[in-house]
């Protein structure tokens, strides 16, 4: 297996590798660059941020990613970036000087992560036009205190600059693509969807990994080894977003930070639920393709998209099919996927005038957590009367659902203050939750009920805060 990359634009090989190695622990402890600092290995805490760019149309997209997470095949053909890159002239850049000068670092140890964050709005990665406290969520201090560290932010100007070079340089390096194999560890990385439908076919019991955000932690955390993997993050037709006039086209491996502007214009609810999903590091990795395949009963993807009518087209060598998101999820782990599918893109309808749609995520903590319960309503009026109803939740069961004797109680019946409190109490019947560390079952069932209250409310126009509703906990 032959990898190439430029690490702080020095280019480099590698041949002899485990292709489990993650990007952070080949920074530490075979380049002894130890500026980038490891302090959860799964993706949490941002002290390992590093900016990796890839070209794209003539120029580079920077993304600052959590470099625990990320496989060393990954970069092949990509320029990454630690914290020394920054100072190589033995003089502080411009983000280096802002921290100082706010007193924006304490002990230290989160401190390189977040000036790369910061470097991110520096040179205009993805995100970087993002509030400074949303881009540094994935970014976690024990001892500064965030003031100082986002008025440093906030002093930092983005100044995109002409990286045409890099980039011709870098489609060079990319040149062929990477696959290979060490110690019974294969490693594929297909440039279409077609190259990766025959791959699937050859290997259907290889791992796909596209984000690695799900992945990485199997490895790092559940030491586990991979086998065969499969790359997505190089499928260039599984990338493409369609904003079209009637649904938002979403490719299998487009990452959320790249899909947080059209969710957004698609339903501002859904652009605040991409704004909590994981830091800025996490999404500028993970898929919402990966986000859907994982099957998770937590994951925050699934019930709006639902709610909203997505159809997700699973692709495999002998053809597409198409189905309704709810039909994907069968039982806890299982998944309406056959061997040798893979996602290959979700659609997610408009919302018409006539929709009144809520959607939204409770968790402990507001950043950068887990839901305790996601839910997502979609009511379709027409004078006065509910027509339609779509209500999906996560967090309630084995498997994102919808609730469907909430949804019997809703349609038919008139727009109003009492049907949404009939609805409630239906729903109430449609899951047994768990209780667990996020929130007890009785939480779970009054948070989800409580959410049809939060859409009448908002409707008459009343202001709703997460708190309000966070309190429901007893
Ligand atoms: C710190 C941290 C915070 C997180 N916060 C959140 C959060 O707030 N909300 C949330 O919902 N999730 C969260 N996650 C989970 C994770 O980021 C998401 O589920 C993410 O969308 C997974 O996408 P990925 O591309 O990284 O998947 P990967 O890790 O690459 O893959 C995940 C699974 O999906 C399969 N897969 C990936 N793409 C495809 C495809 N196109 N077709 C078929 N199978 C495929 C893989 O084989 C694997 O089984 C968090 C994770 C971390 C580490
Ligand atoms: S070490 Fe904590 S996010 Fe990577
Ligand atoms: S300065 Fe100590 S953890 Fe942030």
């Amino acid at each position: 297996m032959t990898v190439r990359f430029l690490l702080n634009e020095h280019a480099c090989e590698l041949t002899e590798f485990d292709p489990g190695t993650t990007l952070l622990d080949y920074l530490r402890y075979s380049c002894r660059r130890t500026g980038t600092k490891e302090g959860c290995a799964e993706g949490d805490c941002g002290a390992c941020t590093v900016l990796v760019g890839a070209p794209s149309n003539g120029q580079i997209q920077w993304r600052a990613v959590n470099s625990c997470i990320q496989f060393l095949p990954m970069l092949h053909g990509k320029a990454v970036r630690t914290v020394e890159s920054l100072s190589a002239d033995g003089r502080l850049n411009r983000v280096q000087a802002c921290m100082a000068a706010n007193g924006a670092s304490q002990c230290g140890f989160c401190t390189p992560g977040i000036v790369m964050s910061l470097q991110g709005k520096a040179i205009g990665a993805l995100g970087c036009d993002l509030p400074v406290a949303d881009m540094l969520s994935g970014n976690l201090c024990r001892c500064t205190g965030y003031g100082p560290i986002i008025e440093a932010g906030e002093q930092v100007q983005t100044r995109v600059l002409d990286e045409a070079p890099l980039a011709a340089r870098l489609s060079t390096i990319g040149e062929g693509g990477t696959k290979g194999e060490w110690r019974g560890q294969a490693w594929f990385a297909p440039r279409t969807s077609h190259e990766l439908a025959i791959l699937l076919a050859d290997h259907p019991q290889a791992v796909m990994v596209a984000g690695a955000t799900d992945v990485g932690v199997w490895v790092t955390k559940g030491l586990r080894d991979l086998g065969e993997v499969i790359f997505l993050g190089d499928v260039a037709d599984l990338s493409e977003i369609d904003e079209g006039p009637s649904n938002l086209r979403l490719g299998g491996a487009v990452r959320y930070a790249e899909a947080h502007g059209p969710m957004a214009r698609l339903h501002p609810d859904l652009g605040e639920l991409v704004r909590r999903i994981g830091g800025l590091q996490v999404r500028s990795a993970a898929t919402v393709g990966g986000n859907i395949a994982n099957g998770s009963p937590i994951g925050d993807g699934p019930p709006g998209l639902i709610a909203l009518g997505a159809q997700l087209t699973l692709r495999s060598l002998s053809g597409r099919r198409t189905i309704p998101l709810d039909s994907f999820f069968l039982d806890y782990g299982k998944q309406d996927r056959r061997a040798g599918e893979f996602v290959e893109s979700i659609s997610i309808p408009r919302p018409q005038p006539e929709d009144v749609i809520h959607i939204a995520k409770l968790s402990r903590r507001f950043d950068s957590d887990i839901s305790a319960v996601c839910g997502a309503i979609k009511l379709t009026l027409d004078q006065g009367l509910i027509v339609d109803a779509r209500v999906a939740f996560g967090g309630m069961a084995a498997t994102p659902r919808r609730a469907r004797g909430c949804e019997a109680a809703l349609i038919g019946a008139p727009f109003s203050e009492a049907t949404l409190a009939f609805a409630a109490e239906a729903l109430r019947a449609d899951f047994a939750p768990l209780s667990d560390v996020r929130g007890s079952a009785r939480y779970r069932l009054d948070a989800a009920a409580m959410l049809l209250r939060r859409l009448w409310l908002r409707e008459q126009g009343a202001g709703i805060s997460v708190l309000q509703v966070e309190a429901v906990d007893g």
